[in-house]
């Protein structure tokens, strides 16, 4: 059985004391729920980065931990930009490339993110790469073609030992956030297949199964385990529902009673 991934980005919440508070109670909670099966990661912003990694390191939780952008470049004249090997200072492994909040809110485009799963790779992180169809691009009938090629654009040029280093997560623009609607798991399942055979078809079957899919866009404790249930999700990338420490834990207690209790 694949590792499920199963993780959230914090977007911009959390000051450092609200992200440690956060440890805490994961510290408190998490071990009593989790199973091996289940690959927590979590993604907070860049001040918290380092403090939650050595947190979750000392408390021996098996917890992955990431960023949410960086520059494609080495070093340099980029005010405000933050570079891989920055990142992996910190000893996060992850980094979420192409989110639709960056696409949308800071003009990141298809070739810019190319370039970052590069960089990334090239520091020994782990991209995750999202990718999403806007309401628009889904009533025109177009989201299958659209997040094809976002994700073919992305990760171009990777060798096959690259490829396999990567991960994707399929997050519909429409179903993300407040006035989001999450995607049924039927639609989901008809997205993820689609990514799934664009990947076999440039990666060759092997590798293209291997990458794991996730996805996002108001997951919750009561859609998690059917997302799950459907061929071809490797796992759920969380925003809200994992905000809260507690909150996240059910979320996994219920997937692992309700889901990988039933796959054994
Ligand atoms: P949401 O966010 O779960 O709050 O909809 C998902 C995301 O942006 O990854």
């Amino acid at each position: 059985m694949k590792r499920i991934m199963i993780g959230t980005s914090w977007k911009m919440n959390k000051p450092l004391s609200a992200a440690l508070h956060y440890c805490e109670t994961l510290a408190e909670q998490l071990p009593a729920v989790l199973h091996p099966a289940i690959q927590p990661f979590f993604i907070p912003p860049f001040t918290a980065i380092q403090p939650v990694t050595e947190f979750l390191q000392r408390h021996q939780l098996p917890c992955l931990t990431g960023a949410q952008n960086m520059h494609y470049a080495e070093e340099g004249a980029w005010t405000g930009e933050i570079s891989a090997s920055m990142i992996a200072e910190t000893g996060a492994t992850l980094v979420e490339l192409g989110h639709s909040e960056r696409r949308h809110a800071f003009n990141e485009t298809d070739g810019a993110i190319n370039k970052k799963v590069h960089a990334a790779l090239r520091h020994g992180l782990r991209p995750l790469v999202c990718v999403g169809d806007s309401a628009e691009e889904k009533q025109w009938g177009v989201s299958p073609e659209t997040v094809i090629r976002q994700m073919k654009i992305a990760l171009h040029g990777l060798t096959a030992q690259q490829v396999t280093q990567t991960l994707v997560a399929y997050e519909p623009v429409w179903a993300i956030g407040e006035q989001g609607i999450p995607a049924t798991p039927q639609e989901a399942a008809g997205i993820h297949l689609a990514l799934r055979g664009a990947l076999c078809q440039c990666f060759g079957d092997e590798i293209g199964q291997k990458i794991p899919l996730l996805y996002g866009g108001s997951v919750n404790i009561d859609n998690a385990v059917e997302l799950l249930s459907q061929p071809n999700i490797d796992g759920l990338f969380i925003g809200r529902a994992a905000w809260d420490a507690a909150g996240y834990c059910a979320l996994i207690k219920r997937v692992v009673e309700d889901f990988i209790a039933k796959q054994q």
